[in-house]
């Protein structure tokens, strides 16, 4: 018993993408997400930290402001994640939609766990215990060279604190992150990032179609919640046809 009891009890699908700055995590979603808004699937976006206005103020503390004590500061992602998940992301999985998560506690476990020398364990236990419990239902790790998405990262504007650190973090952030995959290989997908857009994208439709076939068997199995299955029905045929259109053909590199 790996899932604790309330990351399956509701009817939505909750899929969180995890990877350090620059690997395409937004990219990613935003192509996952015009593929459920063509399909007609309810479903809703949400970052972490800044998913709700108090959100976005705790964002603006913990990124622009100075030193902030390890302690203080997995503390406010927690309380961020308590909010966000009370008040956006439980109502939308009871109501059967699906959540796109920029960033969900494998990203505090790794950052905060590895980097600022928090005990993984407390840090993951702080979130759960802020959540209620609540795991995705998969999560996908954008896996990449730590030079290759700095890179990619360069045209934008002012670094922020986190961005600022060197590449012995990113290189340490990696493995973190690959460390909580290899543990929990039931929930995550890793997926090859250092490739082209549509390469990465195939991958990471691939994992939702498994998920919502998942959850498919699932949900037939309660009886109830018809109109979520069939939402979810048009979203693994939409995933189909852009297949079969070649969108996401090996083109090049
Ligand atoms: N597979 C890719 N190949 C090349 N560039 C990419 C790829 N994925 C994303 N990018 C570009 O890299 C930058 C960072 O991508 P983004 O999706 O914002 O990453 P993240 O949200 O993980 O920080 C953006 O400019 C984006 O257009
Ligand atoms: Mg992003």
């Amino acid at each position: 018993m790996t899932q604790s009891p309330s990351a399956t009890a509701h009817p939505g699908l909750f899929i969180s993408f995890e990877g350090g700055d620059g690997v395409g995590k937004t990219t990613q979603i935003r192509i996952l997400a015009d593929l459920l808004t063509a399909a007609d699937v309810d479903h809703i976006l949400t970052r972490e930290p800044g998913g709700t206005e108090l959100g976005v103020e705790i964002r603006r503390l913990l990124l622009h402001g100075g030193h902030v004590a390890p302690r203080a500061e997995a503390l406010l992602y927690a309380a961020d994640r308590a909010h966000h998940i009370a008040t956006r992301v439980r109502p939308a999985l009871e109501r059967g939609a699906v959540v796109l998560a920029d960033r969900y506690l494998d990203s505090s476990v790794a950052y905060q766990g590895a980097a600022r020398s928090l005990g993984p364990q407390e840090v993951r236990d702080l979130s759960l215990w802020a959540t209620e419990g609540l795991l995705p239902d998969l999560t996908i790790l954008l896996d990449g060279d730590p030079g290759l998405a700095e890179r990619r990262t360069t045209g934008r504007g002012a670094k922020d604190r986190l961005e600022q650190e060197g590449d012995a973090f990113r290189v340490a952030l990696r493995q973190q992150f690959l460390t909580l995959a290899q543990a929990e290989p039931e929930r995550f997908v890793v997926v090859d990032a250092d490739r082209s857009v549509d390469q990465v994208a195939d991958d990471v439709i691939e994992a939702a179609v498994a998920a919502v076939r998942r959850r498919g068997a699932h949900l037939a199995h309660g009886g109830a919640h018809q109109g979520v299955l069939l939402g979810l029905e048009a979203f693994v045929e939409t995933a189909a046809r852009r297949r079969a259109a070649g969108s996401g053909e090996e083109a090049g590199s």
